[in-house]
């Protein structure tokens, strides 16, 4: 009983958050927006009946009786946040709306409404970062169109029991859905596309469903990193640089991604030139790759269909043999127990990379190619090889399981519980959930490596808290860095110690 909807979790939810959460001060949050302003001045509505539309999958627990807050063309989501309170619900009506959106509070949900096919629009215009960052626990999103951002559609920093459905983004930057550090959440039915690095991006997350999303024209399809127990299942993922990822990125504080199925999607034409920033680890994906898994353990590939994509349909490699990827001395470079069932793969690797033609001249081979294995791969199976074109598997065993219909999801029977975070887990979190998504350790990600700012910044803490609320354009190579100054100032300083200590 691990699908649909989870009626009996909704209201386990709806007591415990009544229980906790109004007992725990607002100090404890950890993101909180540094914006206290104006209430919010549009028309309130009480709507009691509102419906929500709810698909499958339900984990953040929505409560029933919480207010329904209007947001028409003219008024501002944010003001409708602020006045929200846990169990609210902003519903967006169709119009344009430029702004960006902090939700730092648990059990909000935005949902749009969507009125002959027209959408409540959030356009950044080119100009803004982000169009909404939730760090709230039980947050929802649904039905918003959101366009030309430079940053991400949507982040998660920290935020556990999210769900993020039936959304349209075209052009938003560098991620469009990225969750991350979240732990039981479900990203479904979003069309996505336009996106510079990854269209999803699971981050250092847990127990994830990816299922039922149109990603195509990206760098990245759907890309699991740092990641375990997720579902990536009946997408539809076209005419990107590389299709699927599952990834160990070495630098990032949680060093292992295992446990992630890949099956039912469609993987097809992932042809595009690769127009990722110079140097990001994306930037090394070669067009023409449906599946990369690289570093991480135990997935299962199976029921997919992948054609016409032109280096291969599956590359597995260790980060030794990985382009831009540095080594982490904490991270195992190499892909153990990859699992790979029946799939349909036609016609791949039929113009692939140099690399791909000299490991196959090793094996006397010559032609297209649909799985590529380089480096090392421990306890790998695969079953029916004489299916596929292959290089690079032939100490790969028979796998002893053919399916995984016994596996529905790896959301959790019950939601996790809002965070509560002290102190001095403030920098931490923060570290984890905000600055990871663009710095690593030791290498280059969308921003310097973390041992080059130390090296910087080592006794100037508060200098460094100073360059994030106001930072300054300083390499030419690199973006740049937006502001966190929604980041309270205690928060600021906590994360400058956090990312001055780390030692990897
Ligand atoms: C969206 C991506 C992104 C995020 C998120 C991000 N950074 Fe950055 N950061 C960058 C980029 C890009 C640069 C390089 C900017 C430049 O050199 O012009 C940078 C540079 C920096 C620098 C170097 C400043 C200097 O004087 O050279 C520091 C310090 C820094 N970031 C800290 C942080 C911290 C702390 C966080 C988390 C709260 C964070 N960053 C989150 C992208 C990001």
């Amino acid at each position: 009983m691990r699908t649909g909807t989870l009626a009996a979790i909704t209201l386990a939810t709806a007591a415990f958050v009544g229980g906790l959460y109004l007992g725990q001060s607002s100090s404890e949050v950890v993101i909180t927006s540094s914006a206290n302003g104006a209430a919010y001045s549009g028309g309130y509505k009480q709507d009691q009946d509102a419906e929500l539309s709810q698909t499958s999958g339900q984990v953040a627990a929505v409560i029933a009786e919480g207010k329904t807050i209007a947001v028409k063309p003219g008024d501002s989501i944010q003001e409708a946040v602020k006045s929200a309170q846990p169990g609210d619900t902003i519903q967006v009506f169709p119009g344009s709306y430029h702004e960006t959106v902090y939700v730092d509070k648990d059990n909000i949900s935005i949902i749009g409404v969507i009125e002959k096919g027209e959408r409540a629009t959030l356009d950044g215009q080119g100009k803004l970062n982000d169009a909404i960052l939730y760090s709230g626990n039980n947050f929802v999103v649904e039905n918003l169109k959101i366009v030309k951002y430079k940053g991400n559609a949507i982040m998660g920093q920290a935020g556990n029991n999210f769900e993020i459905r039936n959304n349209h983004i075209v052009d938003t930057g560098v991620y469009g859905i990225f969750p991350q550090l979240g732990k039981n959440g479900v990203v479904e039915h979003n069309v996505i596309s336009g996106i510079e690095d990854a269209a999803i991006y699971v981050g250092m997350s847990d127990n994830i469903h990816v299922a039922y999303n149109e990603v195509f024209d990206s760098v990245a399809g759907i890309e699991i990193e740092n990641s375990r127990h997720a579902i990536v299942e009946s997408n539809y993922v076209h005419n990107n640089t590389g299709g699927l990822l599952a990834f160990i990125t070495p630098g990032l504080p949680i060093k292992t991604t295992y446990d992630v199925i890949f099956r039912n999607n469609f993987v097809v034409n992932n042809n595009t030139p690769n127009f990722g920033a110079p140097g990001s680890t994306v930037a090394g994906v070669p067009a023409g790759t449906g599946l990369l898994i690289m570093a991480a353990d135990e997935v299962v590939v199976e029921g997919n269909i992948f054609s016409n994509n032109k280096t291969a349909a599956i590359i597995i490699t260790d980060h030794d043999n990985a382009p831009n990827t540095t080594i982490d001395p904490g991270a195992d470079p190499a892909a153990d127990k990859v699992m790979i069932l029946d799939n349909v793969m036609l016609n791949n690797g039929y113009d692939t990379i140099d690399d791909v033609k000299a490991l196959m001249l090793t094996e006397l081979k010559s032609g297209p190619v649909d799985i590529v294995r380089v480096g090392v791969s421990r306890d790998s199976c695969i079953i029916n090889r004489h299916r596929y074109n292959h290089v690079g598997i032939g100490d790969f065993g028979t796998c002893d399981f053919t399916n995984t219909d016994s596996i529905d999801t790896y959301l959790l029977d019950e939601p996790v519980p809002p965070r509560e975070i002290k102190g001095e887990d403030k920098g931490k979190i923060a570290y984890l959930g905000v600055c990871t998504g663009c710095h690593t350790y030791n290498g280059r990600m969308i921003g310097p490596p973390v041992q080059l700012i130390q090296a910087l910044y080592m006794d100037n803490p508060q200098g460094l808290a100073d360059y994030i609320a106001n930072p300054v354009k300083k390499r030419d190579d690199y973006p740049e860095m937006p502001p966190q100054n929604y980041l309270d100032e205690e928060t600021r300083l906590a994360v400058a110690k956090y990312m001055l200590s780390r030692t990897n």
